[in-house]
């Protein structure tokens, strides 16, 4: 009798962790974010409801292209709870991607989301890689309509493998999914890693590492 009630309360924790794993469901019609509360929550605080209004659903302006003219030649234009406070708790939002001819949206990771990507114009040639020890590379040239999944966490990019412009749309499963681009946050930040580590990470001299930290 005492072992099922042990195997019961464990089987209810069990319940617990799972369901504390992520953020759980919203419990409300919506929450809107209030940047401006001083209150500590998983995420944002959530406006009087009576004062939302139409606006705080809504943006405008995916239909314009992102200015690509930059060392990479892509751009993306984000749609999250940053520009749409009602996507708070959601667990939704999404970007436009812009794409110079040959343009990549370099290797980064989105810490708290999947991303389902489509192509609107032009054809991109895109990658993930899978986690340790495997690290393998997958990767496939998609054409206008093509639709691709980046999982949760894993190392992806894009490149544009057209003639023109590329455009991408993608949604993410987070209302702030956050952004590490690899070269950035290793690379360039701030302070710097010291160079013998990363000279010693990616097996090269520690002036090769200090040249590509004085790119960022
Ligand atoms: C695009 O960005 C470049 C580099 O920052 C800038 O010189 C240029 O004026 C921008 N173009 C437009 C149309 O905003």
């Amino acid at each position: 009798m005492a072992n099922h009630i042990v195997l019961l309360i464990l089987v209810a924790l069990s319940f617990c962790y799972l369901a504390f794993a992520f953020e759980p469901s919203p419990l409300q019609d919506f929450c809107v974010a209030d940047p401006t509360s001083s209150a500590r929550v998983n995420g944002l605080a959530c406006k009087n409801p009576m004062t939302v209004q139409a606006n705080d659903f809504f943006f405008s302006g995916l239909h314009i292209a992102g200015n690509t003219s930059n060392p990479v030649g892509s751009r993306v234009t984000p749609v999250n709870v940053a520009q749409i406070p009602g996507l708070n708790t959601l667990g939704i939002s999404m970007v436009r991607i812009d794409y110079a001819p040959w343009g990549i949206n370099p290797p980064h990771t989105h810490p708290r989301a999947s991303e389902i990507l489509t192509v609107v114009e032009g054809s991109l040639l895109v990658g993930f890689v899978t986690s340790n020890p495997d690290n393998r590379l997958i990767t496939m040239v998609l054409q206008k309509g093509d639709v691709f999944v980046f999982p949760v966490g894993l190392v992806h990019f894009q490149q544009n493998v057209g003639y023109g412009n590329a455009v991408a749309i993608a949604s993410l499963s987070s209302q702030n999914p956050g952004v590490i681009t690899i070269a950035n946050a290793v690379f360039g930040s701030n302070p710097a890693i010291a160079g013998d580590i990363l000279g010693k990470a990616f097996q090269v001299d520690k002036r090769i590492v200090e040249h590509i930290q004085s790119k960022f």
